[in-house]
């Protein structure tokens, strides 16, 4: 065995200062340093851990159905179901009692409620209207997060209102109709509107309409810096949203993935006009513009561990490819490191649940 000639200096049964020193092992090197050192046992690694992830970290995204009973999963995410509303109140009775902050709600709209115009949007009456008010109703200190976009909505699937011509998102008409719908939300009970769809301008124009019907109090997470990614694709599965999108899919409003200056200038843009959060997503593909919106802007920055993530982990784990705790819990250790101030995560029930039992992974998930 070949040892580094400055060890044996080191181990020498002199005193150091007995060593000449040329001999001296050299300052700020090996085999003075050993980074392994700290290493060495659970605890340590525990003593010296730069990050950790904990409930409150996470926002659980559920998708709400009509029924009573009723649960269906979604075929592209398992382990993942809709919800019908009593259900729903169930579960976010157990998300609060687990210390989750927020629940993120999303509506599987019956195809026969979908149209062009997406109304069922602006009817207070709707799924999610309901979901918010039953969920409120139960007085739980848990908050509830709603989707400010008309995919859910609209028999094309796509986030916005069309122009005549039917082949693109129509800005400041969309801008109009999300307004209405954040009030509704508002008007619900939801304490948080996060608004999806990426159109121009749409912040400012919220906030006022919320400020004007009376909910200065409702905070706004903007996603705004959301990527065209095929990453969404158990999603649309899960709402339905996924029948017409046509060649261009959502990429005309949408970020383009090789762009991430562009996403600080949607970040800035956003808070200018009012949003109290911002969002990055998907997560884990888009790790690096976490990292930048986090180090540029001293703001809350969310980041969503979107359905294609949550859909590649466990199907690789359901192969038997992966170990499912291991891997959920190190991607969302990734998104601590990577600055998220909280992660959207469709396992965030599971994984509260294991934090507070004590994950069997404990140097990963503290
Ligand atoms: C739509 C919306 C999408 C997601 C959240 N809100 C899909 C899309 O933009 O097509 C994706 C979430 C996920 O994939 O988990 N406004």
């Amino acid at each position: 065995m070949t040892r580094h000639p400055a060890v044996k200096a080191v181990t020498a049964k002199a005193p150091a200062a007995q060593i000449p020193a040329a001999e001296r092992p050299a300052a700020g090197a090996y085999p003075r340093v050993r980074l392994r050192r700290t290493r060495r046992t659970e605890w340590l690694r525990n003593l010296v851990a730069e990050h950790r992830l904990t409930a409150q970290d996470l926002i659980w995204p559920v998708f709400v159905q009509e029924g009573k009973n009723a649960r269906t999963e979604v075929q592209s995410m398992p382990g993942v179901y809709r919800l019908s509303i009593d259900l729903l109140c169930d579960e976010a009775r157990r998300a609060a009692a687990l210390g989750i902050p927020a629940i993120a709600l999303f509506p599987a709209v019956d195809a026969s409620l979908k149209t062009e115009d997406a109304e069922e949007a602006f009817n207070a009456e709707n799924l999610i209207c309901r979901a918010t008010r039953a969920i409120k109703d139960l007085g739980l200190d848990i908050g509830i997060v709603t989707d400010v976009a008309l995919d859910p909505y609209t028999s094309h699937g796509q986030d916005g209102l069309l122009n005549a011509d039917g082949d693109d998102v129509e800005n400041d008409i969309t801008i109009d109709a999300l307004c209405r719908q954040a009030v509704l939300q508002a008007e619900a009970g939801c304490d948080i509107v996060a608004p999806s769809d990426m159109m121009d301008g749409r912040v400012a124009l919220i906030r006022d309409a919320l400020d004007e019907a009376g909910y200065a109090h409702v905070a706004i997470l903007a996603y705004a810096a959301k990527y065209a990614s095929c990453f969404y694709g158990p999603f649309r599965d899960a709402v339905g949203s996924a029948k017409a999108l046509g060649k261009n899919g959502k990429k005309t409003y949408q970020m383009d993935a090789p762009n991430s200056d562009e996403a600080l200038r949607e970040v800035a843009l956003d808070l200018a006009e009012g949003a109290d959060m911002v969002m990055v997503k998907p997560g884990m593909p888009y790790l690096d513009i976490v990292t930048r919106v986090r180090s540029q802007f001293n703001v809350p920055v969310f980041a969503y561990q979107v359905s294609g993530e949550y859909a590649m982990l466990r199907a690789a784990a359901d192969n038997g490819w992966l170990d499912w705790n291991a891997a959920i819990m190190e991607s969302l250790m990734a998104f601590k490191r990577a600055g998220a101030t909280g992660i959207f995560t469709y396992a965030a029930l599971e994984v509260a649940e294991a934090l507070r039992d004590g994950c069997p992974l404990k140097s990963c998930c503290r």
